[in-house]
């Protein structure tokens, strides 16, 4: 029997009946056409899946539909801000040369976002570890690392463009609650970023 939940994404509301065990990154790539949310595992452990909810990173591969319902959730897609201006990040990203395959990017930029939002200022270590639950298997993640660097230094400074269409201010704090699947408590975590060496491009 499907379950009628109402989430708000990117700023839109949508009423929508839902199979209690569907997770909201199916949701959001299949009933709402929302496609740069990325599902690599399906468990928890690589973070491209993850969105904002309320204000916090979540693996949306691991967060039930139902229990984004009443809820905010701002995807890659909703980042930039309207027309084709790129939020900062996404232009440290490109310009930076911090994607490869672009696989993990969404999930990479999702959890930076989330990062600069508690923390404008990141050291390198605080970046490594903002993104340590998301992998990537391309960049070798020294670009990513010095892109989300260049994007903090443009936000600061204002320079970078407008910070999106966020979803509240208490980003990067920590997620979990009501069913939500929170970064960092993936197996995977250790192999990430925070463990990175040197690396490719
Ligand atoms: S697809 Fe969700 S953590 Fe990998
Ligand atoms: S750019 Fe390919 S997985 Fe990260």
């Amino acid at each position: 029997m499907k379950v009628p939940i109402s989430l708000t994404v990117n700023g839109d509301t949508y009423d929508l009946a839902v199979d209690p065990w569907r997770t909201l990154a199916e949701v959001l790539r299949e009933d709402l056409g929302l496609t740069g949310t990325k599902v690599g595992c399906g468990h928890g452990d690589c973070g491209a899946c993850t969105v904002i909810l309320d204000g916090r990173p979540v693996v949306s591969c691991l967060t039930m539909a139902m229990d984004a319902n009443g809820r905010q959730v701002l995807t890659v897609e909703g980042l930039a801000p309207a027309g084709d201006e790129l939020h900062p990040i996404q232009k440290a990203f490109v310009e930076g040369a911090a994607i490869q395959c672009g696989f993990c990017t969404p999930g990479m930029e999702m959890s930076a976002y989330a990062l600069l939002q508690a923390n404008p200022q990141p050291s390198e270590e605080e970046i490594r570890r903002g993104l340590s639950g998301n992998l990537c298997r391309c960049t070798g993640y020294n670009k990513i690392i010095e892109a989300v660097n260049t994007a903090a230094g443009w936000m600061v400074e204002g320079a970078g463009g407008p910070g999106g269409r966020g979803t509240g201010s208490s980003a990067g704090e920590g997620a979990g609650g009501r069913g939500a699947v929170p970064l960092g408590n993936a197996p995977g975590c250790k192999d990430g970023p925070a463990d990175a060496g040197e690396g490719g491009a």
